[in-house]
């Protein structure tokens, strides 16, 4: 039985510093922007993204590694001269801005208000993969072939706040593993139980899951077929859809495998899985 559980806002990250993590999958998504803008500069032929809290950690990289691009945003745009005290950073955080042109070859360093710090805190886990609507199923498959004991599916939100994509992404992608878990020759059974100690996790072919998985599985099931209208409403689409230049990301954001690759964090980069 493989544990399945959702981490719906970044508020409960901080206890995975106590949490033992060595057999755990963390798939992280921050579909508003930054896991999206991570799996498309990976397609487009970056090397890697090195993801930083802080904009004085991305320049102090730059400082030792002048080849380096800068990218990421605070308050949805590019981090400018009066935030580093120096040049403008070479990119935002907008996906459509990692072209080939400006990508290929190279290592971006990239600070995002809640993305990177998401991914950052999950740096004990054995296997920690960036994901998105982008690269959903490929990211599922790579999970259903690693087969490991505890799977994680960590939503970035907004500030310290659930939000509604990335849980919807996670809704999406336990559908998947929930959907395959029951093909693989296990019992095929959905049952609460009232374990010891009080805990009644949900159980499906191989997976047990929590509650939070339910939560996300039903408001995917509910949104699906109308993604955009529903993803529209919630906080951090509309402030991109306010920003003129920006508000294109949120429907190229929902496109789903739209880029069938996996991108893994190793030795703190995220880089594109070679399969
Ligand atoms: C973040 O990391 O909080 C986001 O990706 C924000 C954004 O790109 O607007």
């Amino acid at each position: 039985m493989a544990q399945l559980e959702v981490i719906l806002t970044p508020a409960e990250l901080p206890a995975f510093a106590q949490r033992d993590l060595r057999d755990a999958t963390c798939v992280v998504f921050d579909v508003l922007r930054a896991t999206s803008t991570f799996v498309t500069a990976l397609h487009h032929g970056a090397k890697a993204i090195v993801p930083v809290s802080e904009i004085s950690e991305a320049l102090a990289i730059r400082q030792k590694q002048p080849d380096v691009l800068l990218g990421g945003e605070r308050d949805g745009v590019r981090i400018r001269t009066d935030q580093t005290g120096g040049g403008d950073f070479d990119l935002g955080n907008s996906p459509r801005e990692y072209t080939p042109e400006k990508v290929r070859g190279k290592t971006i360093v990239s600070t995002t208000t809640n993305g990177t710090r998401a991914l950052r805190a999950c740096t004990g886990a054995q296997t920690v993969l960036a994901a998105s609507f982008l690269n959903l199923t490929a990211t599922a498959q790579f999970i259903r072939q690693l087969q490991p004991a505890q799977i994680l599916l960590v939503c970035a939100g907004t500030r310290e706040n659930i939000a509604t994509e990335d849980m919807l992404a996670a809704g999406a992608l336990g559908e998947m593993l929930i959907g395959w878990g029951e093909t693989t020759g296990e019992p095929k059974r959905e049952q609460k139980y009232s374990g010891s100690r009080g805990r009644s996790p949900h159980q499906k072919g191989i997976y047990e899951f929590s509650d939070s998985v339910e939560t996300a599985l039903s408001a995917w099931r509910k949104a699906k077929s109308n993604l955009l209208e529903v993803v529209s409403e919630a906080e951090n689409a509309r402030r991109l859809l306010a920003i003129p230049e920006l508000r294109d990301d949120v429907a190229f954001c929902l496109q789903q495998d739209k880029y069938p690759l996996v991108a893994q964090m190793e030795d703190g980069a995220v880089i594109r899985m070679l399969r």
